[in-house]
């Protein structure tokens, strides 16, 4: 079950799918930046085999992820150009400076609170997908079945992540979950505080 507090504004998904091109850019970066992301993080953990060894595997698929979606690119003359801003990820890193001090003890805090917002990111692009598989499917049948994928991919990222939060915790389970109730609920502040700002719509715009 994904820990979201808001749920996405009913007009995203029209919007998504009246700007497919913006979207489909949009989401190529995402999964590049969800790798290399995935790679940083690994480099982190390098003490940690078991987190090495789970985050490079996870690299490897967004750019999987990555190369499918430019595939889509290709196929309809879109160039990839320069990653769009995510205002949302830039708001949610800074989140856990504004949710009070962490439950979880020591200092492995921190990355606990990076490996939570990576789950969190996960966890809404699963549902923007599920909402652009399902506004896709009287536009286009096979990007949609595409999304539909995704979506699965990405709801296994987001418990991936949270496992390796309890994991960096030395198994503190009631710690991390409510750290992340709290980083939660700032997530959702942050949506909704962005829903119907955007003209275009993005993957998490
Ligand atoms: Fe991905
Ligand atoms: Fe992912």
């Amino acid at each position: 079950v994904l820990r979201l507090r808001a749920a996405t504004d009913e007009s995203w998904a029209a919007r998504a799918v009246g700007n497919l091109e913006g979207v489909l850019v949009d989401h190529a970066h995402c999964e590049l930046k969800a790798a290399s992301n995935a790679l940083s993080m690994a480099a982190r953990h390098a003490d940690d085999p078991a987190v090495v060894r789970v985050l490079t595997s996870l690299a490897h698929e967004e750019i999987e992820h990555f190369q499918a979606v430019n595939a889509h690119l290709e196929a309809r003359g879109i160039r990839l150009g320069n990653p769009p801003t995510d205002p949302y990820v830039a708001a949610l890193r800074r989140a856990h400076l504004t949710v009070g001090p962490s439950p979880v003890a020591g200092v492995v805090a921190g990355a606990v609170d990076r490996l939570l917002i990576c789950a969190l990111i996960e966890a809404r692009s699963c549902e923007r997908f599920a909402l652009l598989a399902k506004a896709l499917v009287p536009v286009d049948a096979a990007l949609s079945a595409f999304y539909a994928d995704l979506r699965a991919a990405e709801a296994r990222h987001y418990r991936t992540f949270i496992d390796l939060a309890v994991h960096t915790s030395a198994g503190n389970e009631a710690a991390v979950f409510q750290r992340l109730e709290a980083l939660s609920t700032a997530e959702g502040q942050i949506v909704l505080g962005r829903a119907g700002q955007a003209v275009d719509a993005t993957i998490h715009g």
